[in-house]
């Protein structure tokens, strides 16, 4: 028999992860073998909430479902993790700036740091979803010293999924036939999805998708702003989708993938990206938790001027919060 793996998931009581919770405890993340026990961490009000959502997975009768806790205090949540994923976070409301979401989230992500420093798994990989997600990220990495930087991750595979989507749709072809795209940068609206090497079984498509002037006025815009369009539309933002990439992360992440993808990583100083940031860059996934940044891409200008506005952003969000922890 295989021994359970335990995956915290906090913001439990809420939209994505009323998503989430039924692929992980279905066995779509760590496959038909693996039991899971889940760790459900919410705020205080919105533990009666969460009490439903547990009343529902008992009720889903999932046979891989070992054990469900609910809990308000971290170290509970945290305890022996082996997946934490880190939905919860504050809002961000109607005229807020940047630094008054960061200025919310900081203490959050600080004591969610101490918390799985002292009591997760050694082995602990974390991805951040709650939004600043790749600021949030380097927030919990500087306070989680023990947590090797490499299992700590944000996520953006839900923008390379749109992308993916989205070529697919203009081109008129199954999904799968896509490779070739990536996210570059911050989870946010400057975020570049980069086309320009993108292929349809394997034959290049730039150039059917418009090229440099079209793709800059209407793809590139599209996927930015996707997450808006999603709220406007639905009035929530994107749950179904961000718990599905979320699972496609997790499975990459923990199993390995043929394709590469995009995730926020610690940045290595790739690319001419400075160390110190979260950056969302293409990777391949070697299985077991190992990530490596694909190299030797060679970026044209169009593709520069992209990547430079989204690092900024990001050491500008950094030096914002940096200024916040003195
Ligand atoms: P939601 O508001 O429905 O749920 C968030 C839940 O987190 C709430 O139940 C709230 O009580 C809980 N929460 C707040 N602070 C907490 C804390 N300190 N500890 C534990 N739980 C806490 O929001 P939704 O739609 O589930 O989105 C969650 C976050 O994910 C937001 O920050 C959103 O911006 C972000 N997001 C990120 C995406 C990405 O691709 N990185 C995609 C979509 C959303």
């Amino acid at each position: 028999t295989v021994s359970p793996i335990t995956v915290c998931v906090t913001g439990a009581a809420g939209q994505i992860s009323y998503s989430l919770l039924s692929m992980l405890a279905a066995g779509s993340v760590f496959g038909p073998e693996q039991p899971v026990t889940l760790h459900l961490l919410e705020i205080p009000p919105a533990l009666p909430a969460l009490a439903g959502v547990v009343m529902e997975l008992l009720d889903g009768a999932f046979p891989l479902l070992h054990s469900v806790t609910q809990t308000a205090d971290p170290s509970v949540a945290f305890a022996d993790a082996d997946i934490a994923v880190l939905v919860g976070a504050f809002p961000r409301r109607a005229g807020m700036e940047r630094k008054d979401l960061l200025e919310k989230n900081l203490p959050i992500f600080e004591r969610q740091a101490h918390a799985l420093n002292e009591h997760a798994s050694k082995h602990v990989k974390v991805v951040v979803v709650g939004n600043p997600a790749n600021t949030n990220a380097m927030v919990l990495a500087a306070f989680a010293p023990d947590i090797p930087r490499a299992n700590i991750s944000a996520l953006t595979r839900l923008d390379h999924n749109r992308t993916m989507a989205q070529v697919a749709a203009r081109l008129d072809v199954p999904v799968q036939s896509v490779a070739g795209v990536c996210i570059w940068g911050n989870h946010s609206s400057t975020q570049y999805p980069d086309i320009t090497r993108a292929t349809v079984d394997n034959v290049p498509v730039f150039d059917k998708l418009g090229g440099f002037e079209i793709v800059a006025r209407d793809f590139i815009p599209t996927i930015q702003k996707r997450g808006a369009a999603v709220i406007k539309a639905r009035g929530f933002s994107s749950a179904l989708s961000a718990a599905r990439a979320i699972a496609n992360h997790l499975r990459s992440w923990v199993c390995g993938d043929e394709h590469i993808v995009s995730m926020a990583v610690p940045s290595d100083g790739s690319y001419g990206i400075k160390e110190g940031v979260f950056f969302s860059f293409p990777v391949r996934c070697m299985g077991d938790g190992v990530v490596e940044i694909v190299k030797g891409i060679e970026i044209d200008e169009f593709s520069k001027r992209y990547i430079d506005a989204t690092a900024e952003e990001l050491y500008a969000e950094r030096e914002e919060a940096l200024a916040l922890l003195e």
